[in-house]
């Protein structure tokens, strides 16, 4: 039997790593971008593992997706060596979470065009390819829990993640008539590198001890993991998810879903914050 063939951006690491390997798992031969030096050796020893373990093929490519043009180029490229195309998954990006007041320009449009540009773009040319060569594929995109609620310092990257998770119903809606689906796929807090790993590349301490106790904020008290995600995507590129098109999958165990605390917690009670606010005028 023919095997399934999906490209998927930012496959290197993190999200995308487990995307992956829980879609090679599913039998897909799979192309998958990295962008940075480090991307390329952890890529390449991502091919080496999936090939040594499945019956499936797997290729990665540099891909700098701020870049214009890379996304289409990169969905093509797919296309061509694994001889189809059932499943785009757009996941690279950064989650550049600062005060836009304290960003440069040229950082805002760097997000724009890697979190939301590439993802239309990406996301267009497959719809083309599947549609043009009569493919009933799919579309996923993974927005953040960040697109839905406001959490702090976020206008922009949380912004761009609302804009995924409204444009996907579009491309479902543009799209059905193919018989192509399209959704999204909205993680909220996901482990994706040991407080060593972190540490190697440079993040600081306060921030180690942070995401380190995070756990105890969120309501499923834990953070999630690549394969939580990978889960999603999985079942929604199935046929079990056959008539499910233009919805958001939330994978954040409730962490977008509590409102703001109403009193004081009482002396047996624990107080969850909800707000970092820095006066600078
Ligand atoms: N982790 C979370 O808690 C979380 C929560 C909600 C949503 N998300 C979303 O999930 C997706 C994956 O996040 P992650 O945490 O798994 O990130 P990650 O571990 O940092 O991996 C990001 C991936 O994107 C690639 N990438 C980064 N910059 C790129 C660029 N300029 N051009 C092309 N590719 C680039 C990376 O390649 P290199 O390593 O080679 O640069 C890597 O493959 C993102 O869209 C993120 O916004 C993450």
């Amino acid at each position: 039997m023919r095997n399934k063939k999906a490209a998927i951006t930012g496959g290197s690491r993190g999200i995308g790593r487990g995307i992956v390997r829980r879609l090679a798992r599913e039998g897909y031969d799979i192309s998958f971008t990295y962008s940075s030096r480090r991307g390329k050796v952890q890529a390449e020893a991502l091919v080496e593992e999936i090939t040594g373990q499945y019956p499936v093929k797997c290729f990665c490519h540099g891909a700098a997706l701020n870049e214009k043009g890379t996304a289409e180029e990169f969905v093509r490229e797919a296309y061509e060596e694994l001889g189809g195309l059932d499943l785009l998954v757009c996941n690279a990006g950064q989650s550049l979470v600062h005060s836009i007041y304290e960003m440069d320009e040229q950082t805002i449009d760097f997000l724009i065009n890697l979190d939301f540009r590439s993802y239309l773009m990406a996301a267009r040319e497959a719809g083309r390819i599947m549609g043009e060569n009569g493919i009933k594929g799919n579309i996923i995109f993974i927005s953040s829990c960040r697109g839905l609620r406001a959490f702090p310092y976020d206008e922009l990257y949380g912004g761009l993640k609302a804009g995924l998770i409204r444009s996907i119903q579009t491309f479902a809606l543009d799209l059905a008539p193919y018989g192509i689906r399209a959704n999204c796929v909205s993680p909220g807090p996901i482990r994706v590198r040991t407080s060593q790993e972190m540490r190697e590349e440079g993040v600081c301490e306060q921030e180690i001890e942070d995401l380190d106790n995070l756990w105890k904020q969120l309501p499923l008290e834990r953070m999630g993991t690549p394969e939580d995600v990978a889960n999603a995507v999985a079942f929604l590129a199935s046929d079990e998810a056959a008539y499910i098109t233009g919805t958001n999958l939330v994978v954040d165990g409730a962490a977008s879903l509590p409102g703001i605390p109403e009193n004081r917690p009482k002396a047996d009670e624990e107080f969850k914050t909800w707000c970092n606010f820095k006066r600078r005028w």
